[in-house]
């Protein structure tokens, strides 16, 4: 939105009118928002960067620092620019004009919030934009409420979260794109005069092709510790439009709800809440970006966030759909030898009249398959039980396939088309249930309330989604409503899950979603974790993860060590390599344990008792990415260390392997240069045979400003350093 000249040249005449009771400063403890809503007037964004006290808000307008951007522009009346919103109005007047009616602060048991409420001056329809300022982090998110008060339905054509300016400068877009088996890849660019709009449309998956997440430089080509970075990430599961509108003067980010095919009507008294747009701004570049996501993430968006994750092994590369009591048994013994705490029995165990053995049947019919299972889960639990460790299952509870038990009861409860044939994804049979229908919501809920009522052991759920909606159209919804099927399909999801949450607050539940499709914060309240791929190629994960890691924490990234060969790559890495990987998110195995030598066994067992020495850094402690597999160095280099600084674990991965190679130094930032710190090997290749680093205590001043020479020779070679500060 263009800065608007006649507020502009008021701005410089009457500097302390401007900043008087009428601004809104919106803090944490190291950014500030700045508001104008003066009653009667359009409402603005006069700042957002590092904080600022009440006595500096004369200043940014005294330093012509002010942006002057309407909050919430709408369109028809000042058509110049992109819009927040767009309306139909029932007599087809296509116009908003929304000033200021009210503006109420208050405070939650989470955040300080301040609500404008923008009211149209001629008609009765109300925008509500709310501020969230968490406490103890450094995010303040920021969403509105369209509230139509007329007797007659209003049409939404655009309506989105967020419209944030940005100070125009030598900007960087930093986004995450991908494709199914190579999610959430960095690409950097400098953002140059036009739009650049990162979106999906592939409901009710978000984040396969790109994660609904950006960083914005506002001084060059970002860098991880220092540099102005500007961090956003939309709060929803569905189909998102993030948009940056760039001219030689302003820059703005549009962000909301992917508005194409999903007009929304707004019925006479009805409201609709858009998803939250949550943002940081650091003065630590990248780094300083992550580290505050990472710790609103384990605060308020994440399920219980500050408890420990267990190791645990899933069934799915071991055997597939080859579930059976024996085989389960025997990976359950060998996961707990290891020293893992939890075993989850993947996708093949459920189905009678259709026995799940391929992706071609029996989603829907979450029966336990008695030919594979005679004894059931109770069987397997007393297994687990046996061998001291959890028990956790698979389901894909939105879904079924068009051969199952619950398709011939109710063909009507699918996403489909009366008068065309269906669309199908994987095994040629598979749809998705129609989650606007209050009656498939409550099924959705009894798939899980069913299993934790006849097994209140199961203590863990690996919540899968493996197709994209393909017919669009609800059975459910009336004719003018089918347009809202992506928007009513996840706020069913919601619904559904907040039922869940509200009776099982403790059982881990993780978005799975063909692995990486739902990375996103609309969800992850709800979760524990993420599956971030179905690819476990462990090269492949240093630039996975390398990119999951800007926005989400290392305790929500599902990473298990898989087999050598690689299923997805074929690929052939050390033991070591896949461990030293996987270490740095939620360690777990993907493996047929009864496939591992017994050299290997020895191997894992030694690396998961170094994994839960170290696991709380891993888990809760702060990220410093050192060297980015990006940079093409050959080497790929992170860092997490306690928010003391006086414990930390390092992680190095040579990315590629040549004769003469120069290795480059590792700068640990995450350090106190006023410390010692020694240095012990968590993961030696042979228990007798540390690296040369092992036992060394090196002061932080080199360690951060000299740097180490990390002794990696081979292919594939990698280290797993712990760090002890000295007392
Ligand atoms: C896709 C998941 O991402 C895999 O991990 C596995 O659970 C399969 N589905 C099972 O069908």
């Amino acid at each position: 939105m263009k800065s608007n000249p006649l507020l502009l040249g008021l701005c410089f005449s009457l500097p302390c009118l401007l900043a008087s009771a009428k601004d809104y400063l919106i803090s944490t403890n190291q950014t500030s928002l700045l508001i104008k809503a003066d009653q009667g007037q359009m409402s603005s964004i006069q700042y957002y960067g590092s904080r600022i006290d009440a006595k500096d808000i004369s200043s940014v307008y005294d330093a012509g620092q002010a942006f002057w951007s309407n909050s919430y522009p709408a369109f028809g009346l000042h058509s110049w620019g992109e819009k927040a919103i767009e309306v139909v109005l029932p007599d087809g007047n296509m116009s908003l004009d929304l000033v200021v009616d009210q503006v109420k602060e208050y405070t939650s048991s989470d955040a300080r919030i301040t609500e404008v409420i923008l009211k149209d001056k001629v008609y009765p329809f109300v925008v509500k934009q709310f501020y969230k300022a968490y406490k103890g982090t450094d995010v303040i998110s920021t969403w509105v409420e369209i509230v139509n008060n007329g007797d007659k339905p209003v049409v939404l054509n655009q309506f989105a979260s967020a419209y944030i300016p940005v100070r125009r400068g030598d900007n960087w877009l930093t986004h995450f794109h991908g494709n199914w088996g190579d999610e959430c890849i960095m690409e950097e660019e400098k953002l140059t005069n036009g739009q650049k709009v990162i979106s999906n449309k592939s409901a009710p998956r978000n984040a396969h092709s790109d994660n609904p997440s950006i960083m914005v430089s506002l001084d060059g080509q970002p860098r991880e510790e220092v540099g102005h970075v500007i961090g956003g990430t939309l709060a929803w599961a569905g189909n998102y439009d993030i948009r940056l509108d760039a001219t030689n003067n302003d820059l703005n980010i549009i962000a909301g709800i992917n508005e194409d095919s999903s007009r929304y009507i707004l019925d006479p008294g009805r409201s609709l809440t858009t998803p939250e747009w949550a943002m940081t701004y650091s003065e630590s570049g990248k780094g300083g970006v992550s580290r505050a996501f990472h710790r609103w993430a384990r605060s308020y968006k994440l399920n219980r966030g500050h408890v420990t994750r267990d190791i645990l092994l899933n069934s799915w590369e071991g055997v597939y759909f080859k579930v059976n009591q024996a085989g389960m048994e025997q990976m359950m013994k060998d996961i707990a030898a290891m020293g893992g705490e939890l075993f989850v029995m993947d996708d093949g165990w459920f189905g009678n009249k259709y026995p799940r053995n391929d992706g071609s049947s029996s989603l829907g019919d979450w029966v336990v398959c008695k030919e594979k299972l005679p004894k059931g889960l109770d069987g397997l639990i007393q297994s687990a039980q046996a061998n001291k460790i959890k028990f956790g299952i698979w389901i894909e509870p939105e879904m079924a396939n068009t051969k199952s038990e619950l398709f011939e009861r109710h063909p009507e409860w699918v996403l489909s088309q009366s008068n065309r044939p269906l669309s199908t994804g994987r095994g040629g049979t598979q749809v998705i249930l129609d989650l606007t229908n209050p009656a498939v919501q409550d099924f959705v809920f009894g798939v899980v309330d069913n299993l934790m009522t006849t097994c209140p052991q199961i203590a863990y759920i690996k919540w899968d989604a493996n197709c994209g909606i393909m017919n669009y159209g609800s059975h459910y919804l009336p004719a003018d409503k089918q347009s809202h099927i992506y928007i009513e399909y996840h706020k069913g999801l919601q619904k559904v899950l907040e039922r869940i949450r509200a009776k099982y607050p403790n059982l881990v539940i993780q978005a799975c979603a063909s692995g990486g499709g739902r990375v996103n914060y609309g969800l992850l309240p709800y979760f524990d974790e993420f599956w971030t791929s179905d690819n476990t190629d462990a090269l492949q994960r240093v630039y996975m993860q390398w990119g999951t890691s800007h926005f989400y924490p290392a305790i929500a990234m599902g990473s298990h060590v898989s087999a050598n060969k690689n299923h997805q790559t074929g690929r052939v890495v050390p033991l070591k390599f896949r461990f030293d990987v996987a270490m740095s998110g939620r360690l777990g195995m993907e493996i047929q344990p009864k496939d591992m030598s017994a050299e290997d066994k020895i191997f894992a067992t030694q690396a998961i008792a170094a994994y839960k020495k170290v696991r709380p850094i891993v888990q809760f402690g702060d990220l410093y990415r050192l060297i980015s597999p990006h940079d093409n160095l050959g080497l790929a280099s992170l860092m997490y260390a306690t928010p003391e600084l006086n414990r930390a674990v390092l992680f190095a991965y040579k990315t590629s392997h040549f004769v003469n190679q120069n290795i480059p130094v590792v700068r640990l930032t995450g350090v106190d240069p006023d410390k010692y710190y020694k240095i012990e090997d968590l993961t030696p290749a042979k228990a007798d045979k540390k690296c040369s680093l092992h036992g060394k205590i090196i002061s932080g001043k080199v360690l951060k400003e000299t740097g180490l020479k990390l002794p990696l020779k081979g292919e594939y070679s990698s280290l797993a350093l712990e760090l002890t500060a000295q007392p």
